[in-house]
């Protein structure tokens, strides 16, 4: 993959598309794409029960991406219109102040048993704690194949944590998961090492499973935007850099808009996670218990102008996989993901970091200046443009026609390009 910047792709058909983006990678890549039935039938009633058919979602390509030095094609699956092409162009934008930064922490997620019914806690915590090899051993082997990995059951902790009237004894696995996102692998072992955990502690083991506050599993973003790349709306660079920095602090200091803000993010992050087979409840969970960490609801990423640039960042938990059953239950996700150059899961977590921050990126800067609706607007009135039967350069001039006009509809669509026609150069 030479490079993710696809100049007009948006205005091709999705044939030319295909074509363009074969051009771009090695043909055998693109098999499943250009179809609408990508799971079949047999593989969904596996994954599922009670199951009686699949339900579609469009998946489009997040272009312009330069992340690490690097260029990526981002595959997102997604039903809300603007996200792809707002996603785009702000990592268009931010390719001038050289694209992102990204990295993600080694995959470690954190395995919960919880040990009630306790007459000394203290006591059956340190029992726990002298008993530390012997439950990873426990731990790994059941998983031998994981630890030979170099992954599987690496650290333990134990907290003291009062619930209701009782105090339990809340046991950490830390477990090195690899390239799974690691759901099943840490669920058997937080239940294969209960009894030994009740042996230690003569109490009794409830809850056996993963946390998804994956908060040992951070992903980290980061850009940096000269001025000049964000003048835009009839705002200076200046201008949209302040709007986005205000729009930041607004997020800071109050959790109403914080919410809306993550929101922004997660588009993106979201649909990334989807295209890629994973578990995006389990990402939006962690990322909103992360947001709350500090006893408030807070933004997950921050925006700041520093030496006439625009500065963003963002940290969040992203729990991903690149093996295992759902990424393997539907045949289209390996061609995305070889689309993506093949990332491992803490290189897929960075994508996905810069991928929210972009995509906060661009809800800030449209909120920050004219508002979102002017974007969803000249998205509406070039599809408008392409129904009145407008065709290159005259989408464009259509739709900026029907803007200015302040009546984006069919037939005034088809007024203005009939006299586009008639009289190029008068309109
Ligand atoms: C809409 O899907 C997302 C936004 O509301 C995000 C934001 O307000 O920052 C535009």
């Amino acid at each position: 993959m030479t490079s993710s910047r696809l100049p007009g792709f948006y205005k091709m058909k999705m044939s030319e598309r295909l074509r363009r983006l074969a051009e771009q990678l090695d043909g055998e890549e693109l098999r499943g794409l250009g179809q609408s039935a990508t799971l079949p039938l047999a593989n969904a009633d596996a994954m599922i029960e009670n199951a009686v058919g699949v339900l579609g979602l469009p998946v489009g390509i997040g272009l312009n991406f330069l992340i690490n030095g690097e260029d990526v094609l981002v595959p997102m699956a997604v039903e809300e219109p603007s996200v792809i092409a707002a996603v785009s162009l702000a990592a268009k934008i931010a390719r001038e102040g050289g694209g992102f930064k990204a990295e993600a922490d080694e995959p470690r997620m954190i395995g919960q048993v919880q040990v009630t019914e306790l007459a000394n806690p203290d006591a059956a915590r340190a029992a726990i704690l002298r008993s530390r090899e012997e439950i990873l051993a426990a731990a790994n082997a059941l998983h031998p194949a994981m630890k030979m990995r170099g992954g599987g059951a690496k650290g333990l902790e134990v907290r003291l944590i009062k619930v209701g009237e009782e105090t339990h004894a809340i046991v950490h696995l830390i477990v090195d998961t690899q390239e799974a996102m690691g759901a099943n692998l840490i669920n058997t072992m937080c239940e294969g090492v209960a009894p030994l955990i009740e042996r230690v502690t003569a109490g009794r083991v409830r809850l056996r499973i993963l946390s998804n506050l994956a908060d040992l599993r951070l992903a980290r973003a980061s850009c940096a935007i000269p001025f000049e790349a964000l003048a835009d709306f009839g705002f200076s660079g200046a201008e949209v850099a302040h709007g986005i920095a205000e729009a930041s602090r607004f997020a800071d200091a109050d959790p109403y808009r914080a919410c809306t803000h993550n929101k922004g993010v997660m588009n993106g992050v979201d649909a990334v996670a989807l295209a890629t087979g994973n578990d995006w409840r389990a990402i939006e969970a962690g990322a909103h218990a992360f947001a709350a960490r500090n006893g408030k609801y807070e933004p997950l990423t921050r925006w700041r102008v520093e030496h006439g640039s625009l500065r963003g960042s963002t940290e969040l938990p992203i729990q991903v996989g690149t093996v295992g059953g759902a990424v393997k239950a539907n045949p289209l996700i390996p061609v995305l993901l070889r689309m993506m150059g093949d990332p491992n899961t803490r290189k897929l977590a960075g994508i996905m970091a810069a991928v929210g921050l972009a995509q906060n990126m661009a809800a800030l800067r449209a909120l920050g200046t004219v508002g979102i609706q002017k974007g969803h607007m000249a998205l509406h009135a070039r599809s408008v443009a392409v129904s009145a039967g407008a065709k290159g350069t005259a989408v464009e001039e259509v739709a900026r026609a029907l803007i200015a006009a302040g009546e984006i509809k069919l037939h005034r669509a088809q007024e203005i390009l009939a006299k586009l026609v008639a009289a190029p150069e008068a309109t």
